[in-house]
């Protein structure tokens, strides 16, 4: 086989045999295909597509690139979930103690922040002690003894999605659906898991600008996971404004712990609860959404919910004391307040530029190496349709250095009025089961 023939083939508008597709991916992953013959491929792909068969190859192939978890010795039903990413979105905090609560074994690896989104490991980090790695013995210990475990990858999973994804990020291939939903797929697959639970966000700062592709991404994956044999559900959400009230490390994990209390921020808690009665039907533990959500409000108002996010905490040798009481979480040096600069209705708070403004003040990273401040953030007390008078505070910024006036004025930028209410928008715009 010659590789250029599989790029004139797709250059061509030709559907690629499997053959092709694991040809390239072997040789991809043992490196006998040079990055700009695969490159040339990623191009035709975004530019031609690819059908649903050939992306549930390429998401095999890859996932078949490295090695793959096997979690059939935890008992019960393991369940896995995905994000396409957002700020704020600290969903896995809340989901997973929830789930877990109610009898389902989370395990879930995560990852670190770049650019303006945050990473799960980089809150929880925000916990002293606590620690993210553990070995393969250790992990699976501790999701059988209390059904829950958020940690950082180990291991050699899925080596074709990391050299291919880096190749995207700096050949303009990253947006394409068949490309996303294989890399996406083939790393929730070579985790053993029973069933998946997919959260696709729309809009500015997400992957699909609109709730169409949103819907096209969310059928790729959808069929690739039942393709083996794996129950993968999807909730589209909408990512216009960031998702509850906080950016930034401690702060995000403290909003996560009063949602857990049952006292978070309205969209934060409908989206947990609508994915978390997704992952109940999956792992068969109720029969309907309504037997669901009466769990899991149970499980909040009882307190069994929070519980459990501080047996993890425990387990993961973190200092659960500044779980029970906030304040011993890292605080940063100062808090300012940004007011309003006119008076109307909040119809926009860009996320995107969000992420960024609280990645400059060290909530995040630029670069791999950097080191991310803990303490520092944003916390929003007004968001979309809310109503504002001039000088009313709109937000406080957590920080430690001076802020810069440039940045001031980039913050007061990133939020949007209008005269009229602004028409209310569901943050949830679709599940889609099958
Ligand atoms: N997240 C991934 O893991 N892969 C993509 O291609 C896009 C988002």
């Amino acid at each position: 086989m010659r590789f250029v023939d599989i790029i004139e083939k797709k250059k061509q508008k030709q559907i690629l045999r499997k053959e092709e597709i694991e040809y390239w991916i072997q040789g991809l992953t043992e490196e006998r295909i040079p990055d700009y013959q695969s490159a040339a491929l990623l191009m035709a792909i975004v530019l031609n597509g690819m059908n649903q068969e050939e992306t549930t190859i390429l998401a095999k192939s890859m996932m078949k690139s490295g090695e793959q978890i096997d979690l059939s010795n935890i008992s019960g039903m393991k369940v896995d979930k995905h994000s396409t990413g957002g700020v704020g979105d600290k969903t896995s905090l809340v989901l997973g103690p929830l789930v877990a609560a109610c009898g389902l074994k989370f395990a879930k690896m995560s990852g670190r922040g770049l650019g303006h989104t945050g990473g799960t490991l980089d809150k929880l980090e925000s916990i002293p002690g606590f620690q993210c790695f553990l070995t393969r013995e250790q992990f699976v210990e501790q999701v059988e003894k209390i059904g829950l475990a958020l940690v950082g990858q180990t291991g050699d999973l899925v080596p074709a999605d990391k050299k291919l994804y880096a190749l995207r990020d700096v050949t303009a291939t990253v947006e394409s659906i068949p490309l996303i939903a294989s890399s996406i797929m083939s790393k929730k697959l070579a985790f053993g898991s029973d069933s998946i639970l997919l959260d696709v966000k729309f809009g500015e700062g997400a992957f699909m600008k609109n709730i169409e592709d949103a819907k096209k991404l969310a059928s790729s994956m959808i069929q690739i996971g039942k393709n083996l044999g794996r129950d993968t559900r999807a909730v589209l959400s909408e990512m216009e404004q960031p998702l509850g009230n906080t950016i930034g490390n401690a702060l995000e994990v403290q909003e996560a712990v009063e949602t857990l209390q049952g006292k978070g921020p309205k969209d934060l808690t409908e989206l947990c609860l609508a994915s978390a009665e997704l992952m109940l039907l999956q792992g068969k533990i109720v029969s309907n959404k309504e037997e669901a959500r009466e769990m899991l409000w149970e499980k909040i108002r009882s307190g069994q919910a929070f519980e459990k996010f501080c047996d993890m905490v425990e387990e993961q040798k973190g200092d659960v004391r500044a779980i029970r009481d906030l304040s011993l979480l890292p605080q940063a040096k100062q808090i300012s307040e940004m007011k309003a600069e006119r008076r109307g209705y909040i119809s926009g708070i860009h996320s995107q530029k969000l992420g960024v403004l609280s990645m400059e003040i060290g909530a995040g990273r630029e670069k791999k190496e950097d080191a991310v401040n803990h303490a520092v953030g944003l916390k929003l007390y007004k968001k979309y349709g809310d109503f504002v008078e001039k000088g009313e505070v709109l937000c406080s910024v957590y920080h430690d250095s001076p802020l810069e006036t440039e940045w001031i004025t980039r913050l007061q930028e990133s939020f949007e009025y209008q005269e009229e209410k602004p028409e209310q928008k569901n943050m949830i715009e679709a599940i889609i089961e099958d």
